[in-house]
């Protein structure tokens, strides 16, 4: 039965449902993540201007129901109508069996069952949290239909496949404002993942304020922190969205930032513990690391991890614990004792140590822990969970030995691979050696959103949509694996995305005027919609960036695996395979477009000083258009391209393969294929 069960006067009635079981209603499954299961039915629910909704009592489902009505609005621009009469009954019912848990962990029930039916919606969830997933899947099977919109007759038996689904920003290299985290938990509540994980120290800057110890951020951040009190209004945005807030305090390397203002804290020698220090800007593992020997060591964590757990209300916290080299360690004769005696061998043995008198502090302030490969060594507690950035092999490594683990390393954002990339790499891969019960060790995965090369302007173009991608792999069952689809999908979602406030589409014809100084775009758009950044390492040995290198460049305005990358490879495919003539057509066009924009971009660019480095794309781009129309026209005459035509312009597309202006062109592949073909090859 529905308890605490109320129609929602608070919404008002927003959009008023019809049946309409007559209507062309051929469902058109955009949905991402796919659900566990779904059944298509005959019909739909037309949406007209008096949708009503009663729902279960419960304020987080109360926010859910009227961001959804909102969303509801947007998307169908359908007035609001008063507020439904009694007699009405609602369109949409949500019955939900309880509230969920009173903090979220792992092991919150996320399930929900979706009914569709031309007479109207039924939601029903064991948690509220389950509910808002149902939400975000109704918000998905919105449909255009003639005039209108519809939501299909569909039936769906959803749950998560893992646990822990989540996305972690690293706010240390760059400080990124509480409205790009705000925009971000909105995209991942709209693709189901349910934990952020808060990256808030590094050698680069520490970022939350501390009352115990002031000197962190006062000396740490270059005044860009966030204050308790907007860490609390995040985790409680987060809660109402259903994610969790994992935070992060990297340590014992990568701690340069705590040791600015608290330089005891390090292991160096004399005076001033080998310091002073100050917040690095280079990029990359550094000496400093936290002193494992000191009592004040574990004191001062005490104090601060204590302070952090009242605001980090998340059963977890993240310690870190990667990438600490031993340099400090080993060259301070003390510690070097101090190990001896201890029977410590080596840094993995002494950073173990570490953890061991970490453990039970954590413990204490009602935390496990979590933390990157590095952690996992012998003697750590079972209790712990390995976050794998090393890959498969080491987090199956630790499941063997009996660790809980989540994946990382395959969801590198900042690498700049496809979404195809990520979404092919499975946390239990098709034959893992793994036993079920080492299987079930698996909890999960993460995004990772390293910062090195994002500002809050570029990020949303860095985590979206390809992070959609990935919280597909995490959600959906194994089977759902069929790339082609996966990008149809991916698409329409990154339309949604920006419709909860993400800019990862807007924000490259952003880029674009303000790097050519006006709004007369069109030709650098063509240009930009083939290119994306470099990958991490190039850019980095390139351009050498630090924490002081600017980021408003061609590179940071042009996206990650744009829609050209694999949208050419189907095309070129379909051409070559079954000579279509509908993908001729539009490579053909495409083709006529490179060649057209090529001299228009290269004017623009000419003006514009920060277009310098990469202009000669502009020139490179009609050329590649020239190559692929000519080879489209051998092959359509069936005609074998004259002697030498192939070598010249796989010339030109090797030319055009180097990495110019820290941007690469995403469509050579198929256009090389297409040449070799023209070329009798
Ligand atoms: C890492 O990439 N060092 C966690």
């Amino acid at each position: 039965m529905i308890k605490g069960f109320a129609v929602a006067a608070v919404l008002g009635s927003v959009l008023w449902a019809m049946s309409v079981e007559a209507q062309n209603t051929s469902f058109n499954n955009t949905l991402m993540p796919q659900p566990a299961l779904i059944t298509v039915k005959s019909g739909g629910l037309a949406l007209t201007p008096q949708f009503t909704v009663a729902h279960y009592q419960d304020w987080r489902l109360d926010g859910a129901v009227r961001r959804f009505a909102a969303r509801l609005k947007f998307q169908t621009a359908l007035p609001i109508a008063a507020p439904p009469d009694a007699s009405t009954p609602p369109t949409l019912i949500i019955t939900v069996d309880g509230p969920g848990e009173a903090i979220q962990g792992p092991d919150e029930n996320e399930s929900y069952s979706l009914e569709v039916t031309p007479s109207g919606v039924r939601l029903h969830a064991a948690t509220v949290v389950g509910a808002m997933r149902g939400l975000e899947t109704l918000l998905q099977l919105v449909q255009p239909s003639g005039s209108g919109f519809i939501l299909p007759a569909v039936s769906i038996q959803d749950a998560p496949r893992f646990r822990w689904r989540g996305l972690m920003i690293d706010v240390s290299r760059h400080f990124q404002p509480i409205d790009v985290i705000k925009r971000t938990l909105d995209g991942m509540a709209a693709v189901k993942l349910n934990v952020f994980h808060w990256h808030l120290s590094d050698d680069q800057g520490f970022r939350i304020e501390s009352k115990v110890f002031p000197k962190l951020t006062d000396m740490g951040s270059d005044g860009l922190f966030y204050t308790q009190d907007q860490a609390r209004e995040i985790v409680a945005y987060a809660r109402e969205r259903g994610i969790r807030v994992v935070p992060e305090f990297d340590i014992p390397g990568h701690a340069l930032s705590w040791m600015v203002g608290y330089p005891e804290l390090a292991s160096g020698t004399g005076a001033d513990y080998g310091g002073p220090y100050q917040i690095e800007r280079e990029y990359g593992i550094f000496d400093p690391v936290m002193d494992p020997t000191r009592d004040s060591t574990y004191k001062f964590l005490d104090k601060f991890i204590g302070e952090m757990a009242e605001i980090f209300p998340d059963p977890y916290m993240h310690v870190g614990g990667d990438e600490n080299n031993g340099v400090q360690w080993k060259a301070n004769p003390r510690i070097q004792e101090f190990a001896k005696k201890h029977n410590l061998n080596d840094t993995a043995a002494l950073q173990t140590y570490f953890n061991q008198q970490l453990l039970p502090i954590l413990k204490k302030h009602g935390k496990r822990m979590i933390g990157w490969d590095e952690i996992f060594a012998p003697g750590l507690s079972k209790d712990a969970v390995i976050e794998s950035w090393r890959g498969f092999e080491s987090l199956a490594a630790s499941a063997k030995a009996g660790y809980e683990g989540i994946l990382a390393q395959p969801y590198y954002l900042d690498h700049i691979d496809s979404a195809e990339r990520h979404y092919l790499a499975d946390p239990v891969p098709v034959g893992t050696s793994l036993t079920p019960e080492e299987q079930a060790r698996i909890l999960g995965g993460e995004a990772c959103m390293w910062s090195e090369h994002v500002s809050p302007r570029s990020i949303d173009s860095r985590i979206w949509p390809r992070t959609a991608a990935i919280a597909e792999r995490l959600w959906s069952p194994q089977s759902v694996n069929n790339v082609d689809d996966m990008y149809r999908r991916l698409w329409v979602e990154s339309l949604r995305l920006e419709a909860v406030g993400l800019t990862q589409l807007s924000a490259e014809d952003v880029g674009l005027r303000q790097l050519a100084g006006t709004a007369q775009i069109e030709a650098l758009r063509v240009l930009a919609s083939v290119l994306q950044p470099v990958g991490f390492d190039e850019r980095y040995e390139m351009q050498h960036t630090s924490q002081l290198t600017p980021m408003d460049h061609l590179i940071d305005a042009v996206r990650p695996d744009p829609p050209s990358r694999h949208g050419m490879q189907v095309l070129v495919k379909a051409y070559l395979a079954n000579h279509d003539q509908v993908a001729r057509a539009e490579l053909a066009a495409m083709f006529e477009l490179w060649i057209a924009a090529g001299p228009k971009a290269q004017a623009l660019m000419a003006a514009a000083p920060l277009l310098q480095d990469p202009a000669p794309r502009a020139q490179q781009l009609a050329d590649l258009g020239a190559a692929g129309l000519e080879a489209l026209q051998y092959l359509e005459k069936h005609e074998a391209a004259p002697a030498g035509w192939a070598q010249a312009k796989l010339a030109v597309i090797d030319q055009a393969a180097k990495p110019v202006g820290l941007v690469r062109f995403t469509v050579l592949e198929p256009l090389r294929d297409l040449v070799k073909a023209a070329g009798g090859e």
